[in-house]
Formats: C-alpha cells, structure tokens, sequence
C-alpha cells in the first residue's frame, strides 16, 4: 500500500494523505539554518547545532510524534469555523491534501469549505532564516472573510535545558513587540548576542507571544482559543513560554489569491552593538531590520526559492544516470545525493529517532558520509575533515563525537572504539580520489589533547594507521577497545547495572577482546595510505603500509576465518564470536563485507564461500541481516548487542548501512546479479508498495529493517541519518554501475545485473564532463570492459584525465570475448 507517489520531473515525493504511518519528514536548510518539517508540518528549528541554539521547541516522545511545529489555521469569520490546511494539529476534514517533499523545501497544499491553501517552506540560501509563503485562494462564489493565525513556539536556546530546568526557565522568558515582528530574546539581556524574530508581511489584526494566552488554559495546538474566539489577546511574555503567533485579517472575493510571508529567522549582533539605545536592554534591530523587510517581499521569497532550486540542480548534475529500472534512477539521481547531504550536515544529530540533544557529530560517522558526499561540495568535505581531525588525540585515537558548535570533542562519550581512527583513512582517501587535492595533506592540524604545536594532516593518517599497530591482541588481530563499528558488541564492558550505558561504562581491563572487522578495515585503510603516500613520493611508507596489509591479511585467513565465513571477533577470554561453534549470533555480516572490500579471500576461495553463507543463511526478501541466529538472551560479555530483542538493531535486523559492503563484495567477485538484487531489496523506492510495511519514508534509507526474528519483519526504523546513504551511493554508482573515482583517476568498471543492455550516464569529475555509455551486449554481467574514449580504445579501464571544461564521449563495452569497439 502506497501513500504517495514520487514526481522524478521536479524531484518531490507527493504524499497524498496525511495519516502516514509515521510522520514522513524533510529537512530544510542547507547551511547553517535548519530545521525538520513533516508532512503535517510538525517540526522545529534550529542554527548550526540543534542542541545548544535550538529556536523553535520540540516535546520529545510527543504524541503524535511530531506535535508543535510551523502552523498555520484558517478561520472563517462568517461561521467562525477553523482548520489547519496542513491537516495537523486540528486534524479536521479536508476535502484535498498534498504534501511535496523535495530538495530542501516542503509544499503542503489543500482544500477546504472552498478555500485552497499551499505553504511553501525554505531556507533561502545563505540566509539564516526560513521563509513560510502562504497562498490562500478563494474558490467559492462568493466573499469570504478569513483569518489566519501563525503559530511557533520558541525554544530557549539550550534545548536539553530548555525540556528539563523548569524552575529557571519559567522565569526567564523575554521578548519584544516592533512593528509587526515578535522578537523572541530569552537570555539577550545577559551574555547571549542572539536572537530569534518573526515576522510577517501583511499588516497585522493583532498578536500573541505567551503561549498560554495563545491556546487558552487546557487546550492543546487543536483548539487554540485565540484561533477559535478569531481575536488574539496581544499577549507579551513575561516568563513561562515564549510564542510567535501573528493574526491577518484577509478578505478575498470569489476567485481572489493572497499571500502572505511568515519568516521565521536567526540573528547574532555583534557584541558591542546589541542594545539601542547602548546600555537599554532593546534589541538593537538595525542589523536585522534589512533582512527582514527583503524576505517579507513577494518578488525576493520567489527569487530566493527559484536560487535553491538552481543550486541543487547544480549539485544534481555532477551525476546523472539513466538505467534500464526507474528505482535505481531515482534514487541515484535524487533521493540518495539529497539523504547524503542531509546526513552530512546532520551527522546523527536531528531526526524523528534522534532528538538533537544527544549526538553531536559522529567521527567515524562524519568520515563514512563523506564517501556519498564529496563530490558534491568538496569544499565542504575539506573542511569537515579537518575539523574532524582536529579532534583526533595525539595517541592517534579519536573523539567518538564532537559538537558542530564548539568543534570540540565530547567528554561525555570520550574515545576508544578502535575502529575510529583508521575511518579518517578513508575519509581522505575519498576526497583525494574526487579531488586530486593533495594540499589538504599539508594542511597543518592539532590533536585535541596535546599543547604541543599542529602537524600535517598526512602525519594525523599515520598516527591512525599507528593505533591499530600498537594495540594488536594475541592473534595478531586489532583489539576492539570500547567497540568498533558495532557499537554494540562491547566486549570489555560486562556490565550488570541497568541503566548504564554501554559506551561510556568504564572498561573492565585485562583481556584481549579483538575485531576481525577491525582487521578487515585496517587492510582497507593500509591500502588506501599506501595509496597516498605514493602520491606524496613517500615510497618508503607506502611498502612499509602495504606490508602491513598483507601481514594482516594473513592473521585474518589464518585466525578469522570460521571454515565458511569470516569470524566476528575474539571476546574478553579469547572465544571466538561470529562462529559455527557459538549457539547464536554464529555470523555476522560486518566481517564479510569488509574483508572482501579490502581484498581478503578474492584469490583463494574464501571470499566467494563468505558471500555464499551470507546468501544462504543472512539475506532476507527485505535485506541482509546483520547476525544469525539472533542472540536470544542477554550475554554479559556481549554487552549492548544481545540486550535488543531479536531481530532489532544491531541484534539480527538488516541493519541497512552494512548491506552495501555485502553489494560491493559481491562486484568485486563478478556477480551483478546478487549485488543489485541485494540492492533492490532495501532500496525505499523499490518498497514503495510495501509503505504499510515499511512505515518509514519510501524516498530514503532507514538505518535498520527489522529482521526475520522480529514479530515486524520488514518494518523500517530510524529513517534519514544512516551511513546507508553514503554506503549505497557508493554501491550502485562506484561498484555496480562501475563509475569510480580513484587516486589517478576515473575508472569504468561496471559489473551489472544480467539482465540489462547497459545503461547510460553523466559524471562530472575534476573539472571534464564524461559521457558515459556501457553496453552489455552479451550479457555478460560480471568484470571486463573496453574503453573508447572519443572513439578511440584505450587499455584498461582508467580514463585519461581530460582537461577542465572539456566533455568527453566514453564508451563501455562490456565483455572480453565481444567482437570489438563500437560494434
Ligand atoms: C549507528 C551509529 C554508527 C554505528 C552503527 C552500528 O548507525 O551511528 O556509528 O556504526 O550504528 O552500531
Ligand atoms: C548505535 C546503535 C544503537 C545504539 C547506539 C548507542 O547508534 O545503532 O543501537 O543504541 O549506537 O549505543
């Protein structure tokens, strides 16, 4: 069952009732200013970090879920009926609905009693404000006399303080009332020099600022009383909870269009010019004022609208493929890209299953979004890597976190999971491959934790690829530490105390827990710097790395290999875990995925019998899995993992970010068909018709699935902020589809489904524009291809890097035994 539909020609995905599932989300926002918007336009607000300047509030664990938001009501004053034209929150009838979610902006349109109502919400570029532009048509035959009632409630400011310390916050509440804007400006009078306005562009019937007085005692945002009685009380907060609530009278004859702007914004004034007159305690809006009088004007919204819509068919075009299956063309020329940015912008900050107050921005996270993102905004990219750097400790090891805000590491979650380091490899390595940058090796960077003077970002690569030399366990595998990609399997916590938190809990010392996973990544990581350090003229290092790789490579045949596939692990004791002689969670699909990524087992069998026992005892109708059998009690040498009943999580759900190393593995044993029906399983548009199943959004990853020991097999969880994206980016456009970025250049290798004729695409890449066509004539699916480029052949399947500017005609012909180029 469907809910919606997708509209490729302009990039939205239409939902077509409101009563989704689950509230179906989009983020405004591309830059500083950001916020979520659901399809009932619930949501809220916040600037740079959603934790510290949080400007509109959310009531978390809310229902509905995504209750308090950007709303709008309509009254009719001849009959004093009202509605909210997004459905929600007075949920009343509506005789139309449409919500059209597309590349940062959210439309919600519809119609009631004769009234047609569209909101368009945005952040225009490089501003720090959004803009909600309402249209209200009347379509009866006769006048009607409306109103509309705006309403936002402000947070303030510190979003964990502002839902716990009541007994302060009551009190502390201030705004201001001027010419029509409310400025919401909690805190300015002291050491804050920000604020938060709205504004609205049409001459005002009235407002209100205090909640309270807004909704009336004992009413919720379904029935406020200023809405019902059609008045508002001209309310300023003192205290309690500040609110924005414009009301605008709007007469229109049959047939008559009005629009109307609400802009909801952000400012910072300088430090020594806050007050006017100085020293006054009022906001001084000379700075703002501006701003706010551009955006209130019809011809700006319409221009700044059209300006983000460029931009991101501008980032589109970078990559633009056309295959033989829609799902895949969709995803990869809209869905995906959007999710990467959104994940890299959010980290795992925001979302309907992340509140904003926890997570800041995740190390190996950031690292991994950065391989579906680079070649979007490199510049970006560049500078999250450094700063990402910059919370590297001086041991090589790595912040698990830090905050967007401060850029500083979070001591809450500190460090010690052992796979972190070795991501900012790869993280590099990708940008490097898009770019060809290899300034950004220059650039110079501290550790977090040491006073000493900031060294080369290359120095920082070899500070990572030194943590895993320096903490090797008895099998010459890397040690764990806290965790490593699964946060989950804790090896060294053994904790009995509810409650406690798996990931900060002290380490009990004194065994030798190591990661197959992690030995796994560190050939992949080695390879990679060995990479890099060629390009540096670094030969010396470059051995001494691929040295390294192959010496792991060997601990890992020699001690991670389980007979049919690759273990998971060596617990506290030294058992193995992720093996045929566990009772459960005998395999597990990290180590499978990531050992053939990085070369493990391609020439004596064992990747292939990995892949083979992932297909026959972890893949599903609905994804892979990460574990079988799940753990059906809890394992206090396991730690978090096997406290999720089965089925869920990281405790044998397909845990979708981990489903592409499995694709990936499968290209690089020549198998087109298992890489892309796994694709296709977890791919959201292809589960469009299932919506009732999957509950989340059909136009982007969910981190988990719940898997075939779940009572909700096939139910999505977790939708938006996932290494999903970045991972199945990669997949389908570097792997299965074969256009891959790579140190000395681009290079065309696809491996697809059998089925298809070939496909074609359009890639931008340091500057040139290739062409790209691919035929399988034959059929022949898995690896081989000849490459013409203008209509001549070249050897291998590395492009010539062609000049900035220039376009490039390539073409693809796939299969050794095909008679010749351009036949
Ligand atoms: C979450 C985390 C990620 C981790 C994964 C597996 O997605 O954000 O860092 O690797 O779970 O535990
Ligand atoms: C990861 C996991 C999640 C876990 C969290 C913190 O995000 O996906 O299951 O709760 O880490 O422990």
């Amino acid at each position: 069952m469907r809910y919606g539909h997708f509209d490729d020609e302009h990039g939205e995905y239409v939902i077509t009732r409101p009563d989704t599932p689950l509230p179906w989300i989009n983020y405004l926002g591309t830059d500083a200013y950001f916020g979520i918007v659901s399809n009932t336009a619930g949501g809220y607000s916040w600037y740079q970090d959603a934790r510290l300047r949080r400007i509109t509030r959310y009531r978390y664990n809310n229902v509905p879920a995504d209750a308090g938001g950007r709303y709008i009501y309509l009254r009719d004053n001849g009959s004093g009926e009202y509605w909210s034209p997004s459905w929600q929150p007075t949920r009343c009838d509506l005789d139309e609905y449409e919500c059209r979610h597309g590349l940062s902006y959210t439309k919600i349109a519809s119609a009631r009693l004769g009234i047609r109502a569209q909101t368009l919400y945005f952040v225009p570029l490089g501003e720090t404000l959004e803009v909600w532009r309402l249209r209200v048509r009347n379509e009866r035959s006769r006048p009607a006399d409306l109103s509309v009632f705006s309403s936002a409630e402000f947070c303030l400011w510190d979003a964990q303080d502002d839902g716990t310390n009541f007994q302060r916050n009551y009190s502390t509440g201030e705004v201001e009332v001027a010419d029509g804007v409310i400025y919401h400006k909690t805190e300015y009078r002291e050491r804050r020099n920000h604020f938060a306005y709205f504004a609205c562009s049409e001459p005002l019937a009235g407002f209100d600022t205090q909640r309270d007085a807004f909704l009336g005692p004992y009413r919720g945002w379904d029935r406020p009383l200023a809405v019902e009685r059609g008045e508002s009380a001209q309310s300023i907060a003192h205290g309690w909870a500040p609110h924005g609530s414009h009301h605008v009278r709007l007469p229109l004859g049959p047939g008559q269009t009005r629009e109307v702007i609400f802009l909801l914004g952000y400012w910072e004034n300088p430090q020594d010019r806050k007050f006017d007159p100085p020293g006054s305690g009022i906001i001084n809006k000379a700075l703002a004022g501006p701003v706010i009088d551009r955006w209130l004007r019809s011809a700006t919204v319409a221009d700044g609208f059209a300006r983000l819509q460029e931009s991101w068919a501008a980032i589109r075009s970078v990559m633009q493929v056309s295959t033989p299956d829609n799902d895949t063309n969709r995803m990869v020329n809209i869905w995906n890209p959007y999710q990467c940015m959104v994940t890299f912008n959010m980290s795992r900050s925001v979302s309907m299953f992340e509140s904003g107050i926890s997570r800041g921005v995740g190390f190996r996270d950031s690292c991994q979004d950065l391989l579906g993102f680079v070649h979007m905004a490199p510049g970006l990219a560049r500078t999250r890597i450094l700063d990402l750097a910059a919370t590297q400790l001086a041991s090589g090891g790595a912040y698990h976190q830090y905050q967007p805000l401060t850029k500083r590491g979070n001591d809450t979650i500190g460090s010690g999971f052992n796979d972190d380091p070795l991501w900012l490899i790869t993280g590099v390595a990708a940008y490097l491959k898009e770019t060809g940058d290899t300034t950004i090796l220059d650039e110079l960077v501290p550790y977090a934790d040491s006073g000493t003077s900031p060294v080369q970002l290359y120095e920082h690569l070899e500070r990572s690829f030194r943590y895993t030399m320096d903490r090797l366990g008895p099998h010459g595998l890397p040690l764990i530490g806290r965790a490593d990609w699964n946060d989950c399997l804790n090896l060294n916590c053994f904790s009995s105390t509810p409650g406690e938190s798996f990931q900060t809990t002290a380490n009990v010392t004194g065994g030798q827990a190591e990661s197959v996973f992690i030995a796994g990544l560190f050939v992949l990581a080695a390879k990679e710097l060995a990479g890099i350090a060629d390009l540096r003229g670094r030969t010396d290092d470059g051995c001494r790395y691929r040295a390294e790789a192959d010496k792991m490579a060997a601990a890992v045949t020699e001690h991670g290999w389980d007979g049919r596939w690759f273990r998971r692990a060596y617990d506290y004791y030294g058992q193995a875990v992720g093996s045929a002689e566990n009772p459960e969670g005998q395999i597990f699909i990290e180590p499978q995925g990531m050992c053939v990524m990085s070369g493990i087992g391609l020439t004596n069998g064992m990747a292939a019998k990995a892949l083979a026992s992932v297909g026959e005892r972890l893949a599903t109708s609905h994804g892979i899995m990460l574990l079988q059998p799940a753990y059906t009690r809890y394992y206090l040498e396991l730690g978090e993992i096997s406290s999720y009943p089965p089925g869920y999580k990281e405790n044998g759900s397909i845990f979708c970010h981990v489903n592409p190393w499995v694709m990936i593995a499968e290209t690089m044993i020549g198998d087109g068909d298992a890489a892309f029906g796994y694709y296709m399983r977890i791919n959201p548009s292809a589960r469009e018709e299932i919506s009732d199943v999957h509950r989340c959004e059909p136009y982007v990853y969910a981190q988990m699935i719940a898997g075939k020991d779940a009572p909700s097999h096939g139910e999505a969880k977790n939708s938006w902020l996932t290494g999903t994206a970045a991972w199945n980016f990669v997949a389908i456009t570097q792997w299965i589809l074969g256009i891959r970025p790579e140190l000395d250049g681009l290079r065309i290798d696809p491996v697809l489904p059998s089925a298809w004729p070939g496909f074609t695409a359009s890639r931008r890449f340091r500057g040139a524009t290739y062409e790209i066509t691919v035929r399988d004539p034959a059929h022949v699916s898995g690896r081989g291809a000849r490459l013409l480029v203008d209509g001549r052949q070249i050897q291998g399947t590395l492009l010539p890097l062609a000049g900035a500017g220039e376009t490039v005609q390539v073409e693809v012909i796939l299969g050794p035994e095909h008679s010749g180029p351009g036949h």
